[in-house]
């Protein structure tokens, strides 16, 4: 391979709607001009990823592309004085990995208002570890935070508790003094999801209520990355001016629900986006994650695997089957 080439994965559309995933080598020259050029050492998967490898044209449009809406690595090139060749840096969501070819190839070329310096205390895979994954999360809690949410007012509910965002922040929440309940559809979580430092594993059938208009007060937080019965019935179950973080929507895009838990128990629901969320916004979270917000079992949670792995961790997200969060080695 010649200086100018490197390993990418590369989705293309082997047939009409049939999409297959393969290792091949490409060229820096393909890869968008201007911005920061940046050697990727680590990237993350996530529930993006997985759809742009079947063709989700809501994530991507065109084909053959390269997904990882993650990368954490060095910069090789920058046309912008506010980073120079040799800076550690990482890029998470923006456009990466969608319609921008993503961390999943051994080298990305970037906007540079989409590039953080690595915090201090962090690392290029401890960045990774947490990914969009741990952005995500990081943005749920602190918005739980500066809504006022303590402690002391209660358990919060975390739903896909197994998953890339669930796991973490059941993580990020225990090490921030909370008490977890951790939802999971997974029979055999309970101890992956205790050696979190969840306090309490339920199962998704106990808190799914479609019947009654308001349930019993439990959670005075709640982290949903499900969406659907499960936001519905959380939002039903929450404590009297509890918090509630929404994100995702691997159970359902849909919101079934009433004005009753808003009017009588005086909740908020906040909605929570990391890809364009504001760069202040964005580095004060990773700060924390450095630092105050790292959980001590980060290295339990998070599996390494290789670049020739990552087309059947895909499959195994699409599929719900995901457990922790999954680092890519790319380089070194
Ligand atoms: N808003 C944002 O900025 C943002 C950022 C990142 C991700 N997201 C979204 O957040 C969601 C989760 O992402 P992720 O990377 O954590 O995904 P993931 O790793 O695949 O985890 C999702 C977890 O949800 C649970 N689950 C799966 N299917 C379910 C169903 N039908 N009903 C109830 N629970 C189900 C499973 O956990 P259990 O088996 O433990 O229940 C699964 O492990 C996705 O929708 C993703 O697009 C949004």
């Amino acid at each position: 391979m010649s200086e100018t080439q490197f390993r990418a994965l590369v989705v293309e559309e082997a047939e009409p709607k049939k999409f297959v995933s393969s290792i091949k080598t490409r060229s820096l020259d393909e890869l968008p001009p201007g911005g920061v050029l940046v050697r990727v050492h680590y990237s993350a998967l996530n529930y993006k990823d997985a759809l742009s490898s079947v063709g989700n044209r809501g994530v991507t449009r065109n084909y053959p592309h390269t997904p990882g809406v993650d990368a954490s690595g060095i910069v090789a090139a920058s046309d912008d004085a506010r980073f120079a060749a040799g800076d550690e840096v990482l890029v998470t969501s923006y456009d990466l990995g969608m319609n921008t070819d993503g961390g999943l190839g051994e080298y990305i070329r970037v906007p540079v208002d989409w590039v953080v310096k690595l915090p201090p205390g962090m690392t290029l895979k401890r960045a990774m570890m947490f990914g969009t994954a741990g952005l995500t999360a990081g943005l749920m809690i602190d918005a739980l935070v500066k809504h006022g949410l303590e402690p002391a007012q209660g358990p919060v509910l975390v739903t896909g508790a197994t998953g890339g965002v669930g796991s973490l922040a059941v993580a990020i929440l225990a090490k921030a003094g909370y008490q977890v309940a951790a939802v999971t559809g997974k029979a055999d979580a309970a101890d992956f999801l205790v050696s979190l430092g969840a306090s309490q594993v339920v199962s998704r059938e106990s808190v799914i209520d479609t019947q009654r208009p308001m349930l019993k007060e439990q959670w005075a937080g709640v982290v949903d990355v499900v969406g659907g019965d499960m936001l519905a019935s959380a939002l039903k179950a929450m404590r009297y001016g509890g918090v509630a973080t929404c994100a995702g929507l691997v159970g359902s895009p849909e919101l079934h629900t009433s004005v009753f838990p808003f009017i009588l128990r005086g909740i908020t629901l906040v909605g929570i986006d990391s890809a364009e969320c504001p760069m202040a916004r964005r580095v004060a979270v990773w700060n924390k994650l450095a630092d105050e917000w790292r959980p001590d079992c980060l290295e339990d949670l998070t599996t390494e695997i290789t670049l020739e792995e990552v087309a059947d961790r895909l499959a195994a997200l699409l599929q719900g089957n995901a457990h922790g969060h999954y680092v890519v080695k790319m380089a070194g």
